[in-house]
């Protein structure tokens, strides 16, 4: 079986964006490859400078990741700071790493230019130590988003090279896209993000969903309720299309009749989306009283992570000279 690994920065509850995105596919990929997922919290620490929300953060994410299905008995799911081979393999890599193909990656220069005063030696390397967690696991498909193509380009340069340098030794990955269309965020302008403050926590409860939707942008153009709306302009349609399609029709032609007004409209969709995260809210407090089965799990699964690393990282010293 062929090996997935992805990790997630530890940055706070998942939102509708990720799991729509990333989550869902990372469970259903549990079927078909051995799959290792990892919290990377020393990838948070990159650009956190205020790091007294990271416990508790990894541990709402292992929640969020085990309410969505993500099933310990079939993955290995661990924090990246319990396996800590991987910081010596990124030791090595750095060494084969040119910097100017470092401080090319679009990532790079963007977090560069927000933060001129903060460009940490850490943020420059933050894709060697990403190839490190791929490779550590001779991990032969990662699931990300477009925004991560970059990097993964740069895991298989490196791959490429330290291979032809020191002898075939880690496999390139490949890079598997998740399919599922940008969700655009509550304000209708941009996707779906936590640092954008225009996400809704799956893990919201039934009047929290209620409330965000109800402040929710619509069709810019309808400001009375007898005013036409244009439906393929609104960003709440998009989110009927998605999960209330028995309805979605009507909807278009009510909304652009004006015979529908966007407080019932939103009320529709939120019904449904209360609906559809009911069940993972369920779970999710299950688990949350749980606190040290969450901890075993990531216990158990750094365990069975390192018994891989080890051997990896030892053959990566053998081919640096290093035994
Ligand atoms: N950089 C990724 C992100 O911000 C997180 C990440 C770290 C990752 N290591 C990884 C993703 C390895 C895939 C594979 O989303
Ligand atoms: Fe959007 Fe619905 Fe309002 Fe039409 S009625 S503009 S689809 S929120």
């Amino acid at each position: 079986m062929k090996r997935v690994f992805s990790g997630t920065r530890p940055t706070g509850k998942l939102h509708l964006g990720n799991y729509l995105g990333a989550i869902q596919n990372y469970v259903k990929l549990q079927d078909e490859y051995e799959c290792v997922y990892c919290i990377v919290d020393w990838h948070a620490l990159t650009t956190l400078t205020d790091t007294k929300d990271l416990q508790n953060n990894i541990f709402e994410m292992a929640l969020d990741w085990l309410a969505a299905g993500i099933d310990p008995q079939k993955s290995i799911v661990f924090v990246q700071s319990q396996v800590p081979e991987v910081t010596e393999l990124h030791l090595l890599l750095s060494m084969v790493t040119p910097l100017s193909w470092l401080l090319r990656v679009p990532t790079f220069k963007e977090k560069a230019k927000q933060n001129p005063d903060n460009i940490n030696y850490g943020l420059v390397g933050y894709p060697v130590l990403q190839t490190a967690d791929i490779v550590l696991y001779k991990a032969e498909v990662v699931p990300i988003g477009e925004d991560q193509l970059p990097h993964l380009e740069l895991a298989r340069e490196i791959v490429r090279r330290f291979n032809s340098l020191l002898g075939p030794t880690f496999p390139e990955p490949i890079a598997k896209l998740t399919s599922f269309p940008k969700v655009v965020g509550l304000d209708g302008k941009d996707k779906m993000s936590k640092s954008l403050n225009n996400h809704l926590e799956i893990s919201a409860t039934p009047e929290e969903i209620t409330a965000k939707f109800k402040t929710a942008v619509t069709d810019p153009a309808r400001v009375y309720r007898k005013d036409p709306g244009h439906p393929k302009l609104c960003n709440i349609y998009r989110f009927q299309e998605y999960f209330n399609p028995t309805l979605v029709a009507d909807i278009a032609e009510k909304c652009s009749t004006a015979q529908i007004g966007c407080v019932d409209c939103k009320a529709l969709v939120s019904r449904e989306i209360i609906k559809y995260l009911e069940p993972f809210r369920q779970r999710r407090a299950e688990l949350a009283a749980r606190p040290d089965y969450i901890q075993d799990v990531l216990a158990d699964g750094a365990k069975r992570a390192r018994v891989i690393a080890k051997e990896t990282l030892a053959e990566a010293k053998q081919r640096m000279g290093m035994v």
